[in-house]
């Protein structure tokens, strides 16, 4: 299984988290980590580069941080720019189909805060549903989001914690020896 991971973080020299947690991804067997304001300082993202990435990997993952109840601002644009009618959707729309798509974010606030009866009211889960509901569309397998609660409060070793988690969730999933025999 190829996976992309679509980094999205305004300001990654800046991040604690969601650094390490690209850090853990990078040498994960078939990960290709995509740092898209990297890629698009300028925030012009080139639709061609990013659909043949899409292409290429059978698992799509956005990672970034929680800004707002959403994701930052160059993700919205990449999907509105790369997820057209007749590629992500449409008749003749079905490049995305068949692949896996996973949010992996990490918000400021508790578990606790995200909760019907807490501050925030609504799970992160529950929030993320236009995610969802873009996988729906698109025919893409939803997988359960990948969140880190309490970025505020983290230590290091609930940190590295996550760390392992989220290798361990972008290494499962890869085809089996058996699988590879067979292939
Ligand atoms: C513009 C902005 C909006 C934010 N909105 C939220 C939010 O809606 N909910 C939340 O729990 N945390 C929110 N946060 C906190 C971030 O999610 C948190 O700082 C981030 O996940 C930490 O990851 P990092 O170390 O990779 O930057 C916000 C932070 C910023 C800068």
């Amino acid at each position: 299984m190829r996976t992309l991971v679509v980094l999205a973080h305004p300001d990654l020299a800046a991040s604690r988290v969601n650094a390490a947690l690209a850090e853990a991804a990078r040498p994960v067997d078939g990960v290709t980590l995509h740092d898209l304001y990297a890629a698009y300082p300028d925030l012009l993202v080139d639709v061609e580069r990013e659909q043949r990435l899409l292409l290429e990997h059978d698992r799509i993952v956005l990672q970034f941080p929680f800004y707002w109840y959403s994701a930052p601002p160059l993700l919205k644009k990449w999907l509105d720019e790369v997820f057209l009618r007749g590629f992500a959707y449409g008749s003749n729309g079905t490049s995305l189909r068949g692949k896996a798509l996973r949010v992996a974010t990490t918000a400021g606030a508790s578990e606790e805060v995200y909760r019907p009866d807490g501050f925030n009211r609504f799970t992160v889960t529950e929030l993320l549903r236009p995610f969802d509901a873009t996988a729906n569309i698109t025919g893409m397998a939803y997988e359960e989001p990948f969140v880190v609660h309490g970025t505020h409060g983290l230590d290091d070793a609930a940190l590295a914690a996550h760390q392992e988690r989220y290798r361990a969730a972008l290494a499962a999933g890869m085809p089996r020896e058996r699988d590879l025999a067979l292939a």
